[in-house]
This record gives C-alpha cells, sequence and structure tokens, in this order.
C-alpha cells in the first residue's frame, strides 16, 4: 500500500496558518515552524495552497511563475528547507498545482497576447461573434462573462475565473509539454504529490458551442449557475490530459496525483482513469455538497461512492476546504465531533482542512473587511470564502500566537489550540485520538467496509482486516436513539464513553459518535 492510501492528508492554507515576520499573513518560515503541530496531530501529508509568484487577485490561484515562490511567502531556499524538514519528520508535501489557468501578469500571457515567442494559441483566443459581442454565451465562475476583450490583439480570450486569470490552452502540445516541465520542476525538489485545482475544467469544447440554460437556477445561486456547464467542463477530452499528468508522477516513485472535482459520483469515479491511468485521488466532495445531513443520505453516498468505483481505485473523503463553508458551521459544533468520527472512520484517504481539528467555523467578515473576489463581485450572496480562510488561532491572546501584526483577515471567536490542547473534552483531543486509532489499526486505515446502514438518525457500519473488527455507530440528531450491538468503545464524542462494553440494546446520546472494537468472532 502507498503511503497516501494509508496515510492522512492536512490542507494548509498559507496566508492562514503561520506569519513568521509580522506582515498579517502567513508564509513557508511559520509553516515550517508549525510542523510539531501536524506531527503531534499525527498526519501523514500536508497540501499547501499556491505559493507562487502571484499578483493575488485570487490569492495565488492567479500564477505568474509556476517555478517561484512569492515574496510574501518566502524563498524557493525557505520551500526546500520545508521540505527536508518536513521529510526528516516523516511528512509529505504535497503543492497546488494550477495549470486551467495563468495570471494575465504570466509572460507566457504577454507573449500570447502580442502574438510572440511561438505562444499566440497558448491561451484561448476567438474573435467576437459576427453581430459584435464576446464568441458565445460562456459564464465566468465569479461571474459576469468569461470572455474579455485584449486590445492589440484584437480578440476575446477565455477565462473560467476572473478575468485576470486566462485560461491556457489545452489543445496546444506546447502548453502541455510546458505544464509537465513544471511538474518536473517541483518533482525534483522533492514534492511528493499535487492537488491539480478545477481539473474537471481543463478542455473546453472545441466547437465553442453555447451551454443551455439551467432550469433550476433562481436568483440566489450564483450568476454563473444561470447555464449548465456542458461545454466547458467535464468535457471527455479532459480525461487525456489527466492521463499525460499521471505519466509525469510515475517517472517518480511514490508521488501522488489529486484532483478537484465537484462532480456527481457517477463523473468523479471517471477521473481515475482507463484501467487506473488518472488521478489517485480524485477528491470526493459528496459530504462537503451534502444538503441534508442525516443518516439515509450519508448512508446512501458512501453505498454509491462504494458500488461506484473502478476495480483497483482508492476511496477518499472529505469534509471541508477553503472554498467552502466550515463543517462545525454547516452542521453544528456538536455534529461536527459526529462528522470527525465519520471521517476518520471510513474507507479512504481523509482529508483536513486547517482547523476543523480545532472545530473552526465561519467567521463573518464586515463588508468593509471583505478580500474574496467571489464576494467582491457578487456580494450578500453567500458566495464567499473568507469566512472560512481566517488565520488559525494558536493561542489567546491579541494575535493569537499566528501573527505580531495585524492579520490579513479578522480572528474568529474559535478556542485556541494551546488552550483545547490542555482540554480531554476538545475537539483537538478527540481528532487526535481517533487518528492514533485509525493509525494503529490496519481494520480502520485500510481494511474493508461493510453492514452500511441507517435506521432513523443512526448511521452504523463495520470495518474489518485480518479479523479484527470495528462497527462505528452515529448518531446524526440532537435526540438519544436506540441503538444495538456489543463490543468496547475504542473511541467516541462523548466523555467517559471509552473503555466500557456495551452489549444487546443500549442508547446513543444526543450527537454521540461511537468506534466499538467488537470481539473477535
Ligand atoms: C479552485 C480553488 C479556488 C480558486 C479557483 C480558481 O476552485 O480551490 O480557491 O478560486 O480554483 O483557481
Amino acid at each position: 500500500m502507498e503511503w497516501w492510501q494509508t496515510g492522512i492528508v492536512y490542507q494548509v492554507y498559507p496566508r492562514s496558518f503561520q506569519d513568521s515576520d509580522g506582515d498579517g499573513t502567513g508564509d513557508l518560515p511559520g509553516i515550517l515552524a508549525r510542523l510539531d503541530h501536524l506531527v503531534r496531530l499525527g498526519v501523514d501529508a500536508v497540501w499547501i495552497s499556491p505559493i507562487y509568484p502571484s499578483p493575488m487577485t485570487d490569492f495565488g490561484y492567479d500564477v505568474a511563475d509556476y517555478c517561484g515562490i512569492d515574496p510574501l511567502f518566502g524563498t524557493l531556499a525557505d520551500f526546500d528547507a520545508l521540505v527536508t524538514r518536513a521529510h526528516a519528520l516523516n511528512l509529505r508535501v504535497i503543492l497546488d498545482l494550477v495549470p486551467n489557468h495563468s495570471s494575465d501578469q504570466h509572460p507566457w500571457f504577454a507573449d500570447s497576447r502580442a502574438r510572440r515567442n511561438g505562444r499566440a494559441d497558448w491561451y484561448i483566443w476567438r474573435d467576437g461573434a459576427s453581430g459584435g459581442g464576446p464568441p458565445n454565451n460562456w459564464l465566468s465562475n465569479f461571474g459576469g462573462p468569461a470572455w474579455s476583450w485584449k486590445a492589440g490583439r484584437n480578440q476575446y480570450y477565455y477565462h473560467s475565473f476572473l478575468p485576470t486569470q486566462p485560461d491556457l490552452n489545452w489543445r496546444n502540445p506546447d502548453v502541455v509539454a510546458a505544464m509537465h516541465e513544471v511538474m518536473r520542476f517541483w518533482l525534483r525538489r522533492g514534492v511528493d504529490g499535487f492537488r491539480v485545482d478545477v481539473m474537471w475544467m481543463l478542455i473546453k469544447d472545441a466547437r465553442f458551442r453555447d451551454n443551455p440554460p439551467n432550469p433550476s437556477w433562481h436568483p440566489g445561486l450564483s450568476s454563473h449557475d444561470r447555464l449548465l456547464p456542458l461545454y466547458t467542463a467535464d468535457r471527455p477530452e479532459v480525461h487525456e490530459v489527466v492521463a499525460g499528468m499521471r505519466a509525469v508522477m510515475d517517472e517518480f516513485p511514490h508521488r501522488v496525483l489529486i484532483g478537484e472535482l465537484y462532480l456527481p459520483i457517477e463523473h468523479l469515479v471517471t477521473y481515475y482513469g482507463q484501467h487506473g491511468n488518472g488521478a489517485q485521488l480524485p477528491f470526493n466532495f459528496q459530504l462537503l455538497l451534502l444538503q441534508t445531513w442525516s443518516a439515509e443520505a450519508i448512508a446512501a453516498i458512501i453505498t454509491q461512492y462504494e458500488a461506484a468505483l473502478p476495480p483497483g481505485a482508492w476511496p477518499n473523503w472529505v469534509l471541508g476546504n477553503h472554498d467552502r463553508p466550515r463543517i462545525a458551521s454547516r452542521v453544528g459544533p456538536a455534529q461536527a465531533r459526529v462528522a470527525a468520527v465519520l471521517l476518520l472512520t471510513l474507507r479512504g484517504t481523509p482529508t483536513i482542512y486547517m482547523g476543523e481539528e480545532l472545530g473552526m467555523t465561519d467567521t463573518p467578515i464586515p463588508p468593509a473587511a471583505v478580500r474574496d473576489p467571489a464576494e467582491l463581485r457578487e456580494p450578500g450572496k453567500g458566495l464567499g470564502r473568507d469566512p472560512e480562510r481566517t488565520p488559525f488561532p494558536w493561542m489567546v491572546g491579541p494575535g493569537r500566537g499566528f501573527t505580531t501584526g495585524t492579520p490579513w483577515l479578522p480572528f474568529g471567536a474559535d478556542t485556541p489550540l494551546e488552550t483545547q490542547h490542555q482540554d480531554p473534552g476538545s475537539m483537538l483531543e478527540l481528532y487526535r485520538r481517533l487518528i492514533a486509532l485509525r493509525r494503529a489499526n490496519p481494520a480502520l486505515a485500510v481494511g474493508m467496509i461493510a453492514a452500511v446502514q441507517a435506521v432513523g438518525q443512526v448511521l452504523s457500519y463495520e470495518r474489518s482486516s485480518d479479523g479484527v473488527r470495528f462497527r462505528i455507530v452515529l448518531n446524526l440528531s440532537g435526540r438519544a436513539m436506540d441503538a444495538s450491538g456489543s463490543g468496547t468503545v475504542v473511541a467516541g464524542t462523548h466523555a467517559g464513553r471509552e473503555g466500557t462494553s456495551l452489549h444487546g440494546n443500549w442508547v446513543l446520546q444526543p450527537n454521540e459518535g461511537l468506534v466499538l472494537l467488537q470481539a473477535p468472532q
């Protein structure tokens, strides 16, 4: 088994993890200084959101140089030091790769605009429609048209996101080769994998057909959702692009290719590729997208996902990331503890978003403090991502141990790590116990999953390997629920349960989750 199958991934949003120089924004020396937190938590890999030189119009997801480090975050030497230290601590380092679009400040875009250095066709340029206006009806994910006019070149260019984020043309073999070289640059530096940004958007329709209207759009949704992204995302040719990236990864031993993919299960699993030549971990966001947090809905997702996995495919699960409301805000603090038991006992690699282990919640951002372009371009719709990106509270005090300066986003009201560290009932200690249990037991880390069922609001399933069998029993509601089964409680959300034995029928407390070790049969 590979490390990315047995292990746990931890996502760091670098602006908000640890500031080392007092400018209010986190950086690479800050991450290095805090690696001990990851070791004590017990995770295996750290995925760092983009740290490349960037004008920061989308906070690093607008890359101006794929092979450098933004001075805000440090230097290449800082990066090398981080990788060296992480590896010495047995932690892997995963970088964010943003191949769909660059910054409009990238020299490639300047060349393309000026049709020079053979890069005329590196981005997606089109003439306007015959009657004037953009070439077709495609919309930006951040509101407004996805086409912007460029004087001089006198054509429109396509941008899935901001006008400052032009999409690269992945139908051009020179672009493919250049991005493969970027991957090799970091892989040679010791990077253990990539999380590929918007993997499902990499190829657009060759005929530039209009997207059809979305019959279920309503004004509460983003303006992008007015159309179904039929011709701008999840195109059949994307799998060739992913297979090409995977081939580059396979030039190096033990690396992992992760894909960001907001897709329903049947489409998601196609990104494992033909005979496994795609992403090793196409991110499974089903728990993050779930509308109703109920035993029945989660049981259905687990069953459907497990059934849809192609032969040899390894599952994975995610509760949150830097783009979506935090789990503790979506389901409440008590259910966030149940969610932790779920994430860390399901079959498949868990990814923890920094702060989930503290039970961090979304922080309301006053309009004057908003930084996220998604909110600034379509205010008031709840599309903004600043609330889940606020700095990590390490300790009590004005700068929370995060910064000696003014934080780039305000701190929330969350209980700092230092305080939780001393409290056996804290979320942090629950995460530590669950992770330690998972690490110590192959049945939980890599064993089979069976008997997935929902009875009322009780979700249960079994994990087993080599005759060792766990039963996980989760109360998805705030009411006490009848449950049954026997075993010893080896981890749980509620104080006083661990170490006790349960037999026959018993009661699961409101918002309680238990891991039972069953006697050998
Ligand atoms: C991905 C990133 C998000 C970014 C977008 C455009 O969805 O996770 O933060 O804004 O891509 O790069």
